[in-house]
């Protein structure tokens, strides 16, 4: 890529597969890209969205900002520099302006190594938590590191859960985005596979039949879905909860750029991370998060990440994308 020229399909695609690693709700995946003479516009595709656990679009608009930081770091590591989103451009969500002059970003060489970690944790080293803790000190996020409110949000998270599975159209949803065998057409590109979930060999063998919404519609009314969907053991194994938050008015696509950065920085401190978005989805929980740990009126609670210390082998392999060429749409 020579300084000045316009970039050719075969540089935008690399940049692509290098944005695509940005984390997205359900592993939807709803950035796409179009380049112009001016730089890239960044689309959101209508059909990838959760209307039943996202109806606001709220989740989808912090994928579509990590999706854009994800971009803006692929660019900096080919030496551009990104101005400031200018949102609203036209069709698209955001435009992204790009020129030679730029430094890689610090937090390039993480993004290849981030994946959402679901299995338990090894014990968390306290050096380890503390030097996260001094990394994340510019930030707003509250470190929890309390056993007692690790395990009582641990319990909280699944409440709130099974508050949400009280509606069968959120299962059905959730279902439509998983993909329990690697016969599933859709296994090695979208959504959240058997591997990404960490489900154990025999979650796998009767995953198809028990989680598909007919089998898990009688397990719930049996009242055994809870024990399937569970994650109070992984988050009790967690090192530390992080309180993410955000200005009360700030624009969720802003709050996603930021996210996906903070979620880098765990990577660099060499943490495993997971998102529970129930605790921050469901009011009532987000309501008792904010009054336990004192949260400011002025800012709201987006997401409770569980971090600890993975397996040595984690990432054992990166979570499915769709290929960069569906990604980045077709100039006209
Ligand atoms: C806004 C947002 C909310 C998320 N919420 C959850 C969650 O509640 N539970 C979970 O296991 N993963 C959650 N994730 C993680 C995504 O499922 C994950 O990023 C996606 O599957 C891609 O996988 P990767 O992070 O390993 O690349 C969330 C991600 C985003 C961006």
């Amino acid at each position: 890529m020579s300084p000045g020229a316009p970039l050719s399909r075969a540089d935008l695609l690399a940049l692509v597969k290098d944005a695509r690693r940005a984390p997205s709700v359900h592993n939807i995946q709803p950035a796409r890209w179009a380049a112009e003479a001016s730089g890239l516009t960044l689309l959101a595709d209508p059909a990838r969205t959760l209307p039943i656990a996202d109806p606001s679009g709220h989740d989808v608009r912090v994928s579509l900002g990590a999706a854009w930081e994800g971009m803006a770091i692929a660019l900096s590591r080919l030496g551009f520099e990104v101005a400031a989103p200018e949102m609203g451009a036209g069709q698209g969500v955001a435009k992204l302006r790009f020129s030679r002059g730029g430094t890689a970003d610090p937090l390039a060489e993480q993004v290849q190594r981030r994946a959402t970690f679901r299995g338990v944790f090894r014990p968390t080293p306290a050096a380890a938590l503390d030097a996260l803790e001094t990394r994340l000190e510019a930030s707003e996020i509250v470190v929890v590191r309390n056993r007692n409110d690790i395990r009582d949000c641990a319990k909280l998270a699944d409440d709130a859960t099974d508050e949400f599975l009280l509606d069968p159209r959120y299962w059905r949803e959730t279902w439509r985005w998983l993909r329990l065998s690697h016969a599933h057409p859709a296994w090695n590109r979208d959504g959240l596979n058997a591997d990404a979930l960490a489900l154990s060999g025999i979650e796998r063998a009767l995953g198809g039949v028990l989680m598909a919404p007919a089998g898990f519609e009688l397990m719930r009314r049996l009242g055994l879905a809870r024990a399937l969907v569970s994650e109070r053991a992984k988050t009790e194994s967690a090192g530390a909860l992080l309180l993410f938050t955000a200005p009360l008015n700030e624009d969720s696509f802003q709050t996603g750029r930021a996210f996906y950065r903070r979620w880098l920085e765990v990577t660099a401190a060499g943490l495993g991370l997971c998102p529970m978005s129930v605790l921050a989805d469901l009011p009532r929980a987000n309501e008792a998060i904010r009054a336990r740990f004192a949260l400011p009126e002025a800012r709201r609670l987006v997401n409770v990440l569980r971090v600890g210390a993975p397996p040595s082998a984690f990432p054992a392999r990166l979570t499915p994308r769709l290929p960069a060429e569906e990604l980045l749409l077709a100039a006209d």
